[in-house]
C-alpha cells in the first residue's frame, strides 16, 4: 500500500481563503475588522520567523495585525502592563505571546494574564478547563489543525481508536481532548509507555507529537492507519540540514492509508487555525454566529 498524502499546505490555503471571505463579510456587513496582536520578547531566530509569518498572513486575510517586539531583558511588570493594555483594546480580538519566553519570565503567569476570550492560543487555564469539560473554549491551533485534517479524511471520528504520542500542553493533551470530544477512543502515549510500537500498531489514527526525529517507523503503523505527523525537526543528513517529522515518512507511507508530510502537512495548518481562532474570538466578542467549519 502507498499512503495518500494529506496536503496540509493546500488545506491551510483553503482555511485562509474561507477566513478571508468571512472577514470581508464582517467588514462589509458589520463594519468590524478582526485584530490579532502578537507579542515577541527577545530575538529567538525561530520565533522571529514565526512572528513575521503570522503578521504577513494576518494582513493577507484582511485582519489588522498588531506586532509588539520587546527586548530580551523586558521585566515581568512591563510585559503584564502590555497584556493589560491589549486586553482592554477593542481593536484587538486575539492575543498571542510567542513561546518560549526568556527564562526570567514566568510563562504560566503571563499566559494566564491574557483575557481568556482573546486567548487565541487556547493556553489560558480557563480555556484548558473549558476544553476538558466539553464547554465552548478557544482551542490550541496545532491540535485544531490536526482535527480538521482528520475530520476531512475520515468523516466521523466516533468510536475510532486513536493514539496520541506526546503529552505536551501545546499539542498532546489538547489533541487527546479534541479526539475524545469527537468520541474517539483515545490513548495518550509518551516516552515511558511500555511496548509503544504495539500500542501504536493498534490505532486507526496516530498523532505523533514527541519532538524526536523519525522515531515512529513503518513497522509501528497498522495497515491503513491515518498518520498525522506534528514533528518539525532539523537534522543533518548527507552534509545538509533537512526538516523531518517524528515519523519516518518513507517506511510509514508504505503501510499507512494516509499520512501528512513534513514539511507541508501539519505545519501550515497552525497559522491558518490561529487566523480562524481570531475570527472566532471576534465573532464571539460581537455576539455573532461562530464561523462555520472553522472551530472545534
Ligand atoms: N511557539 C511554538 N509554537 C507556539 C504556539 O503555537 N503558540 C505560541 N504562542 N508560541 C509557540
Amino acid at each position: 500500500m502507498t499512503a495518500e498524502v494529506i496536503d496540509g499546505k493546500a488545506f491551510a490555503a483553503d482555511v485562509r481563503a474561507r477566513v478571508a471571505a468571512l472577514v470581508a463579510k464582517l467588514k462589509e456587513e458589520q463594519g468590524i475588522t478582526p485584530g490579532l496582536a502578537v507579542v515577541l520578547v527577545g530575538e529567538d531566530p525561530a520565533s522571529q520567523v514565526y512572528v513575521r509569518s503570522k503578521g504577513k498572513q494576518t494582513v493577507e486575510v484582511g485582519m489588522e495585525s498588531f506586532e509588539h517586539r520587546l527586548p530580551a531583558d523586558t521585566d515581568e511588570a512591563t510585559l503584564l502592563d502590555l497584556i493589560a493594555e491589549l486586553n482592554a483594546d477593542a481593536r484587538v480580538h486575539g492575543i498571542l505571546v510567542q513561546l518560549p519566553l526568556p527564562p526570567h519570565l514566568n510563562a504560566d503567569l503571563v499566559i494566564n494574564a491574557i483575557d481568556p476570550a482573546k486567548d487565541v492560543d487556547g493556553f489560558h487555564i480557563s480555556n484548558v478547563g473549558l476544553l476538558a469539560t466539553g464547554q465552548k473554549a478557544m482551542v490550541p491551533c496545532t491540535p485544531l489543525g490536526c482535527l480538521m485534517l482528520l475530520r476531512d479524511r475520515l468523516g466521523s471520528l466516533s468510536g475510532r481508536n486513536a493514539v496520541v504520542i506526546g503529552r505536551s500542553n501545546i499539542v498532546g493533551k489538547p489533541m487527546a481532548q479534541l479526539l475524545l470530544r469527537d468520541s474517539a477512543t483515545v490513548t495518550i502515549a509518551h516516552s515511558r509507555t511500555r511496548d509503544l510500537p504495539d500500542v501504536v500498531r493498534k490505532a486507526e489514527i496516530v498523532v505523533a507529537a514527541v519532538g524526536r526525529p523519525e522515531m515512529v517507523t513503518g513497522d509501528w503503523i497498522g495497515p491503513g492507519a491515518t498518520v498525522i505527523d506534528v514533528g518539525i525537526n532539523r537534522i543533518e543528513r548527507d552534509g545538509k540540514t533537512v526538516l523531518v517529522g517524528d515519523v519516518h515518512y518513507e517506511s510509514a507511507a508504505r503501510v499507512a492509508g494516509a499520512i501528512t508530510p513534513v514539511p507541508g502537512g501539519v505545519g501550515p495548518m497552525t497559522i491558518a487555525c490561529l487566523l480562524a481562532n481570531t475570527l472566532t474570538a471576534c465573532s464571539r466578542a460581537n455576539g455573532l454566529p461562530e464561523p462555520e467549519g472553522l472551530t472545534a
